[in-house]
């Protein structure tokens, strides 16, 4: 399969640093130094749906599609408002869109998981074209009281339009269970039978250095292994497209693979962490600022709850 179209929404209301220091006690030179974010933007009066919408609209018209030519919609999210339906039921109404569609959920590695599983459809045969939404707002599931998790995250929407071609080189894709270094619970009702007494709601829960050390040592081992698969070396790849969660964790990737800060992009300076939104966001806007050419190798990867990670290479637009 290939991308041959992307789209992105972002919120409104842009929060900086400096805005949340006003309620926490933390700083903007703490939050820069630590983590390379400035400001990100957050929902205040869209909804997810709406923004999730609006992405797929515009992937859609960069693939010089309708909604009618689309075969499956899958979405990826971690949390909205909806248990169920899932997000995106209710995104395909709001683009007129009448094919089946389902969510998926793996967290920031979300995107390429996605990648995965629409390309074992387009490859049985089985769908032609598929509109994949990432459509995350990790700011109503973090903890606004504490200054551990909240200045991390901002919330975004990015799609992308696939269909046949050779582009997709290698997806890999790992788990390891450790539910306890980053977690966010639902609480669900009791029954005469089952009760969880002991269970209050809680926030978005982390273990930051833990998450740290996993998200650099299985990123850059997904990468060498899908580059070893392919018969590529550092060298050969042509962008490195990482999630954004932490420019520290970028920085320390891209030493490891030993190369220069140009192949290695960001934007969480101006976004934070968007979960599986990022990686989308951050080809976006590479391609509008062309800086992708056809021919390009281009390396995407993503950590997070699982704990879980992927790694793809595409070669653009084959
Ligand atoms: N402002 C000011 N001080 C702070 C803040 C803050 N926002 N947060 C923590 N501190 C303090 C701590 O209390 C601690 O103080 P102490 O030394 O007096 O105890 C000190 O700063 C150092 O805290 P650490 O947690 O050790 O800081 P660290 O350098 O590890 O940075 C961070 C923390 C930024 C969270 C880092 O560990 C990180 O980025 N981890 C990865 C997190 C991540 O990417 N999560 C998302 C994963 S993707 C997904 O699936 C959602």
């Amino acid at each position: 399969m290939r991308i041959i179209g992307t789209g992105v929404a972002i919120p409104e209301l842009t929060v900086t640093n400096d805005m949340i220091a006003e309620f926490l006690d933390t700083n903007d030179e703490w939050i820069s130094s630590r983590t390379g974010i400035k400001e990100r933007k957050l929902i205040s009066s869209e909804s997810l749906h709406e923004l999730g919408a609006k992405a797929a609209n515009k992937a859609l018209e960069a693939a010089g599609m309708t909604a009618a030519d689309i075969d499956l919609i899958i979405c990826s999210n971690v949390a909205n408002k909806y248990v169920t339906p899932s997000l995106a039921c209710v995104i395909q109404g709001e683009i007129k869109a009448s094919c089946p569609c389902f969510d998926i959920n793996n967290a920031c590695a979300g995107f390429i998981t996605c990648l995965d599983v629409a390309d074992g459809y387009i490859s049985s045969g089985k769908y032609k074209n598929i509109l994949l939404i990432c459509a995350e707002e990790p700011s109503r599931f973090v903890d606004w009281k504490s200054r551990n998790a909240c200045i991390l995250f901002g919330d975004a929407a990015g799609a992308v339009v696939l269909t046949e071609g050779r582009g997709l080189k290698k997806i890999k894709l790992s788990t390891t269970s450790l539910p306890d270094v980053l977690y966010y619970k639902r609480k669900l009702e009791p029954t005469p039978y089952a009760q969880d007494n002991d269970e209050k709601y809680q926030p978005l829960q982390m273990n930051g250095r833990e998450v740290f050390k996993m998200a650099v040592t299985s990123s850059v081992s997904d990468i060498r292994e899908a580059m070893d698969d392919c018969g590529l070396k550092p060298t050969d790849i042509d962008l490195f497209i990482l999630h954004q969660a932490n420019l520290r964790i970028i920085d320390s990737i891209r030493q490891h693979l030993d190369l220069p800060e140009e192949k290695f992009p960001h934007n969480v300076e101006r976004y934070g962490n968007t979960s599986s939104a990022s990686i989308p966001l951050l080809l976006d806007e590479q391609l509008k600022a062309g800086k992708i050419k056809n021919g390009d190798l281009l390396v995407m990867s993503a950590f997070g709850a699982g704990f879980s990670s992927a790694a793809c290479i595409l070669e653009w637009n084959a």
